[in-house]
């Protein structure tokens, strides 16, 4: 076998298990020993909307600059008499902290104000000690922190004098409990005594999401709990670039053969800056690697014959800062499995490169029998939120194995993902072409190959069906059938916004702006575009987690939107059964579906009338050939309805569209009457039309001018990165912009396992001259006076520009301050 290890490391903070060893010789009087308080002091609670703890400060209400009196009560609608004062909570031996406010009287919050009602926000403090060694003058080495299920944390001093030089520097826990997520590096924000214990304040944000604690009342409680685990240990050992396995990405071996082009191997450095020069055989572009960074390096595997050991070597050559090289061999597990046959099968685990750089697994489930003659199109189905389906794989022994199909079951990047939006969703159409590549690769499975650009079936349970509605509304041309089960229609719908507390201080047109950026996930709107195609809803008729009535609501939109929806479309509602029953897909009636969308490798033709509806573009497929490609007003919904007769098309409306394009060899048109003005088109070709602004009508342009031009949409997009997201930090090493990077790195790894790559300014502003920065999203943190961000604004992209270092938008000054300059 031939390894061929390429390329491309970012910056890594790893930890090595490289050099080992000198940590376990030490005694324990040598070492430095952190201890927490299990005795918390706990406010609130406080009303909060879903999700609203990302844009309140986390110590709400309290102002960390002056010192906390316990004795105080606080403002709060949820509490008698409108107020809520401290209490206290004890966490166990591991750290689990339960919090909860038994004197509310939630029951009464809840008959008015439902589930949006127990959402809350408390904040927690305790005390952290930290001892230096007895004998000895190790340094400080800093900490690792895991705070699972509790939204941010921050180490301040005890002292409230000591506060007002000490900013609040807040770090994300991992409020979702995402699988195989590494703790925290975290610096202390002073350095300890050397000859005497240090304490220190530790707080949290704690607040209470319906959608990641579920329903007290499932438990049989009327008072929600949230369960919040906090350990903190010293950082171990003097080596500092180490393999984190946890973060290692591998595909399973089928008959000796890799099931992937890639795999990945993780790296954390736990201090310093590294760089990976090469991995085995071929040198890759060097890679530099900032402290406490994670990052999965890729190697690219090319195979000629089986490869059976149970483990592989890899040679990783890895440099630090001062430039002193180690080379390290690492031993990856190898998982073996037996070639799939009519009777046996387990499921497989395939890797591909996400967004160029990144190795990501996904699953699949392969069918009984090759394809006989055009191969079968593969269904694609989407999990839950919080399923891992790499590590818990009992979810996939519920998809019943088809006899001609592939079902591939992508990652969505994490269990959460972003609800199968943005990166999740192109995760997801990558899974389906990765699959098509793999089975290509070798020619004893190219009986059982799909279609590049197949069209699919998706499935999906809870959130994944949630996503089967996303995905197939907006790529409906991709799509022969959709099973959507137990699926809310929008996150607005389940948990509603009702009890938020920023809007009572917005100007509402402001709000509206804000509200407005959840366009592009609101499923409602983009129902028109499944009139055509056949849906099988499915409900438990007791669903405790998404309540029916969403199913109910969404197919109700859906039958009132096209004429002939009626006849496609099914409503299962399965009496008593609760949010997740093992024969939800299992049954007769989904394969009989399943089978009759399947077998149909015709065209789904277009009833009489049809709308496309679109507010992103860029993530937007065609409806019946028919795409909007460019919107006169961003961030507004754009339609093409769409009128035929047995002649073809006899008129088209537009609305909000700046340019679409057709695919004519898919009807019979010569004509179109757009408004007032007939257009002619030439036949059996793509043609696209635009708006001309100058005598506002629509017509014919040879070449698609807007081809090239980014279309804008929110800034959530940013996540949409063609490679890993480029930080750009400034070179002085202690300045803040470094850390905050930092943050943001590891919550990118954490939440979305998206990949980071960091830049000095310099290095940066050298590449922009020559044109070589990396093809990705860019990110600078600094004040906008230094270099990169001067020369960007100066190429007068965007109405932004820079002038006597103040940030103009529209050449109106937007700070006036010259806060956040490193040099002060
Ligand atoms: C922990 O904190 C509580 C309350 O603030 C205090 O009474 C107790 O003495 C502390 N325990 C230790 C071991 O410091
Ligand atoms: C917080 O307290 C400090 C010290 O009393 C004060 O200077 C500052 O203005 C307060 N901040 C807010 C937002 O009230
Ligand atoms: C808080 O109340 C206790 C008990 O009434 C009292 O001893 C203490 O002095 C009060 N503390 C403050 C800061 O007011
Ligand atoms: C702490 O964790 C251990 C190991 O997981 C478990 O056996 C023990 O029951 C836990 N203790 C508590 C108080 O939850
Ligand atoms: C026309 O559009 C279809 C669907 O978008 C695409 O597959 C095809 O390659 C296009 N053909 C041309 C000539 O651009
Ligand atoms: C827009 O319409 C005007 C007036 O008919 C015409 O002069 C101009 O060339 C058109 N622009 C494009 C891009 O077709
Ligand atoms: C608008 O301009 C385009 C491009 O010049 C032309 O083809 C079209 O006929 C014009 N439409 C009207 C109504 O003048």
């Amino acid at each position: 076998m031939l390894i061929r290890h390429n390329l491309i490391l970012y910056q890594l903070f790893l930890h090595l298990p490289f050099g080992m060893a000198q940590q376990s010789a030490l005694s324990d009087d040598a070492i430095w020993r952190v201890e927490l308080n299990k005795t918390w002091d706990v406010l609130g609670p406080f009303p909060i909307h879903a999700r609203e703890q990302h844009y309140l400060s986390p110590s709400f209400p309290l102002n960390l600059s002056e010192p906390i009196n316990l004795n105080k009560s606080w403002p709060s609608s949820y509490g008698d008499d409108g107020k809520v004062s401290w209490s206290k909570a004890e966490s166990d031996a591991n750290g689990t902290l339960s919090v909860s406010f038994p004197n509310i009287r939630w029951q009464s919050l809840r008959a008015t104000e439902g589930w949006a009602a127990l959402q809350h926000h408390a904040v927690l403090r305790t005390q952290l000690t930290v001892y230096p060694p007895r004998f000895g003058s190790a340094p400080f080495p800093g900490l690792l922190i895991q705070l699972i299920q509790g939204s941010f944390f921050s180490i301040l001093p005890i002292e409230p004098a000591h506060c007002e030089q000490h900013v609040a520097e807040w770090m994300s826990g991992n409020i979702y409990d995402m699988e195989r997520a590494l703790p925290r590096i975290v610096e202390l924000p002073f350095a300890p005594s050397l000859d005497k214990p240090t304490a220190y304040n530790i707080f949290i944000s704690g607040d209470y999401e319906i959608r990641l604690f579920g329903d007290p009342a499932v438990k049989g409680s009327t008072s929600p709990v949230q369960t919040i685990r906090l350990t903190v240990d010293v950082k171990k050992g003097s080596h500092s670039l180490m393999h984190e396995p946890s973060q290692d990405v591998l595909c399973d071996f089928v008959d000796g053969f890799a099931f992937g082009e890639v795999i990945g191997m993780g790296f954390r450095s736990l201090s310093g800056w590294w760089t990976i020069k090469k991995v085995k055989l071929v040198l890759p572009h060097a890679v530099l690697i900032a402290p406490s960074q994670t990052r999965t390096i890729p190697v690219i595997i090319i195979q000629e014959y089986p490869f059976l050991e149970s483990q592989l070597q890899v040679e990783v050559t890895i440099a630090s800062s001062d430039e002193n090289i180690k080379k390290h061999t690492i031993s990856l597990p190898i998982s073996h499995i037996k070639h799939w046959t009519d009777i046996a099968h387990e499921p497989i685990r395939a890797t591909y490169l996400y967004a160029l750089t990144t190795p990501t697994v996904f699953v699949i489930v392969p069918p009984v029998m090759p394809s006989l003659g055009e191969p079968h199109p593969p269904i694609l189905a989407l999990h839950g939120a919080g399923v891992d389906v790499i590590d818990q794989c009992s979810w996939i022994d519920y998809l019943p194995r088809r006899r001609y199909n592939w079902i591939i079951i992508p990652t969505g990047r994490t269990s959460w993902g972003l609800d199968w939006h943005g990166p999740s969703a192109r995760d997801a159409w990558a899974a389906v072409d990765a699959l098509c590549s793999i089975l290509q690769s070798k020619r004893q499975w190219h009986g059982w190959q799909i279609q590049r650009g197949s069209k699919v079936a998706i499935m999906g349970h809870s959130n994944g069906g949630q996503g089967a509605w996303y995905l197939a509304s907006r790529y409906p041309d991709r799509v022969l059938g959709v099973v959507p089960a137990a699926a809310y229609i929008k996150s607005q719908a389940y948990v509603p916004l009702s009890m938020s507390r920023s809007a009572h201080y917005i100007d509402p047109a402001l709000r509206t702006i804000l509200e407005s950026s959840l366009t592009p996930d609101d499923n409602d709107l983009y129902l028109s575009n499944l009139v055509d195609i056949p849906v099988l809803a499915i409900h438990g008729g007791n669903d405790e987690n998404v309540p029916v009535w969403h199913s109910r609501e969404a197919m109700s939109i859906l039958q009132t939107r096209g004429p002939n929806a009626n006849a496609n479309v099914i409503f299962h509602e399965d009496p008593g059964q609760g949010h997740w029953y093992p024969s939800v897909f299992d049954n007769e009636h989904v394969q009989t579906f399943m089978d009759s969308v399947l077998s149909t490798q015709e065209r789904i033709l277009p009833a009489s009338k049809f709308t496309l509806t679109v507010s992103v573009p860029s993530e937007s497929g065609s409806l019946h050939g028919w795409k909007i490609e460019s919107l006169l007003l961003p961030g507004r919904l754009a339609r093409l309805q769409i009128d035929t007769d047995e002649f073809g098309i006899t008129k088209v409306l537009t609305l909000n569209v700046h340019s679409f394009s057709v695919d004519l060899r898919l009807f019979e048109c010569r004509a179109v009457h757009i408004g007032e003005s007939m257009i002619p088109l030439p036949a059996d070709q793509n043609t696209t039309l635009h708006f001309n602004f100058t005598n506002r009508t629509m017509c014919e342009v040879m070449e698609n001018e807007l081809a090239n031009s980014q279309p804008p949409s929110r800034i959530q997009d940013i996540l949409l990165s063609p490679g890993p997201i480029t930080f750009v930090v400034p070179d002085t090493p202690s300045c803040k912009g470094v850390t905050v990077a930092l943050r943001l790195a590891h919550d990118l790894n954490v939440y979305h396992k998206l990949d980071s790559n960091f830049l000095l300014e310099s290095t940066a502003v050298m590449m922009l001259k020559t044109e070589t920065l990396p093809p990705s999203n860019t990110v600078f943190i600094g004040h906008p006076s230094s270099t990169f961000p001067q020369i960007v604004l100066d190429k007068k992209k965007t109405p932004f520009a820079v002038k006597d270092s103040h940030l103009l938008l529209n050449d109106i000054v937007l700070d006036d301050t010259n806060g956040g300059r490193c040099d002060h």
